[in-house]
């Protein structure tokens, strides 16, 4: 069923940058998500993550039947069979219902994963994450290796296969993050796939898509013009501006701000979108936050990786309010850590030498980059700690 009428005054109005965006939403209903259970394996508490391999498992759907599919006679592959169950909910859904199934694929591995695996973890958070890269390597608004390539034309031949073998649904639409490790990612996955006239593999890419923002370059995008010129025939969210007017190297979304972020972009794909089968290439924080906003359980992605989710989307007539949680200051050493503090998950010591206490301004000038000089929510930050032992943040950037 389409929510298209029921729902045009939660989408993001076109044309209205993203902060402006996230405060203007006028939501006069509420979009309440819920993953539907029984039908991957990623949904089961005990399939573990790390291990889970997609390719070798039909991309986690789990071999059953379905009350939709009972007593048909046809041979049909599991896929063919769960569409026709997906279509039967649809069918009988309510008109203030939808079902849509997300196959959500995590990047490749970039620059940036390679790195933080290579100064560790504490060192990388606190210090190098702020710069844009070594005398050798780039991790600003970080590219694939050679690696992460190779994860994403696996998901290419996979895809190939589950369309050859399996009668995989098509995706009828793509979104992408802004950021060219999604943007290549995506290409990668789905280019030179034969699809249908009708569901051309032509993304289109959403600001909001992209990673939690952090104080880590590898979160700061390249302009609109950039991404044009990448790929000239994908469309880009209108409200993308030409300059990313969110990363300020300062200020870092909590996970309530990200979770209210992505709910928003969710509810325009969602009330704008009328299709069922959606592909959507981000990151690991990003996806994670979908899936707390879909109420799935955490499953954290391989770089590569893909999942699927049957998603219930009801309209209701009213909900919780939207929230703005606000953004906080991340602070980092101004060089390079002298040692890292085991008792604290990401802690970082950063030495007396150096500077005092963890510095809160951006070790890079990035302010040509911002010509409005608008940081999100720049104004108004807390004073920076008067410790030197600093709390980095752990997730971000990946
Ligand atoms: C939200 O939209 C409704 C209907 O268009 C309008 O009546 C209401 O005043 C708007 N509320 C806000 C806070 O803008
Ligand atoms: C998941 O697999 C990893 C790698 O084999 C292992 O270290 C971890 O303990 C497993 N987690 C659970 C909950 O079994
Ligand atoms: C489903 O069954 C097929 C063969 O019947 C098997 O190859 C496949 O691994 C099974 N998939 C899962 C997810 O159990
Ligand atoms: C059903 O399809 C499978 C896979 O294409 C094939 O191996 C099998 O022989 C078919 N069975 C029947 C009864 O047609
Ligand atoms: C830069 O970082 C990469 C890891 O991403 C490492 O392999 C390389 O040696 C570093 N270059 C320098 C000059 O330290
Ligand atoms: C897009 O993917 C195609 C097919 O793999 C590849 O040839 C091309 O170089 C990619 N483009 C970019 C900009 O990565
Ligand atoms: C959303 O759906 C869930 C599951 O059915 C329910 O528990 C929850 O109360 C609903 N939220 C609202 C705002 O109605
Ligand atoms: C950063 O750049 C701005 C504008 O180009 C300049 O006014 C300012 O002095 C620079 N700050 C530093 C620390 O270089």
């Amino acid at each position: 069923m389409s929510l298209l009428t029921l729902l045009g005054a939660v989408a993001c109005l076109a044309g209205v940058q993203a902060q402006s965006c996230l405060n203007t939403v006028n939501a006069t209903g509420y979009l309440n998500y819920t993953t539907v259970l029984g039908y991957f394996l990623q949904d089961v508490p005990t399939t573990n993550a790390s291990t889970f391999d997609y390719t070798a498992t039909n991309f986690g759907l789990i071999n059953r039947t379905y009350p939709s599919t009972d007593g048909l006679t046809a041979n049909l592959t599991q896929w063919q069979k769960f569409e026709a169950q997906v279509n039967a909910l649809n069918a009988n859904a309510p008109l203030n219902t939808a079902y849509k199934v997300l196959f959500m694929g995590r990047h490749g591995e970039g620059v940036h994963n390679a790195a933080e695996t290579y100064y560790g973890t504490p060192a990388w958070n606190c210090y190098w994450a702020e710069l844009n890269g070594n005398a050798t390597n780039e991790w600003f608004d970080a590219d694939l290796t050679p690696n992460g390539i190779k994860q994403a034309l696996i998901a290419h031949d996979f895809w190939a296969h589950e369309i050859a073998v399996q009668k995989i649904p098509y995706p009828q639409s793509y979104y992408t993050s802004p950021l060219t490790r999604c943007l290549k990612t995506a290409n990668y996955t789905f280019a030179g796939l034969e699809f249908p006239k009708y569901y051309p593999f032509v993304p289109t890419v959403r600001e909001l898509l992209r990673e939690g923002i952090s104080i880590h370059t590898c979160d700061h995008r390249r302009t609109r013009t950039y991404i044009h010129n990448l790929f000239p025939t994908w469309n880009i969210d209108p409200s993308l501006t030409e300059y990313d007017q969110i990363w300020n190297g300062v200020t870092a979304e909590t996970n309530a701000a990200q979770d209210a972020r992505s709910k928003i972009v969710l509810d325009s794909i969602f009330s704008s979108d009328d299709h069922t089968w959606l592909s959507i290439t981000s990151h690991s924080g990003e996806m994670g936050s979908i899936l707390r906003v879909l109420g799935h359980q955490s499953f954290s992605l391989n770089t590569g990786a893909v999942i699927p989710v049957l998603v219930k989307a009801e309209f209701l007539p009213s909900g919780p309010a939207p929230s703005h949680p606000p953004y906080t200051t991340s602070t980092h050493c101004a060089a390079p850590p002298v040692t890292s503090i085991a008792t604290l998950a990401e802690g970082c010591v950063c030495g007396a030498t150096v500077t005092a206490a963890g510095i809160v301004t951006p070790i890079y000038n990035v302010s040509s980059d911002y010509p409005s000089g608008a940081g999100f929510q720049a104004t108004d930050l807390p004073q920076g700690p008067t410790s030197n032992v600093v709390a980095a943040p752990s997730t971000y950037g990946a």
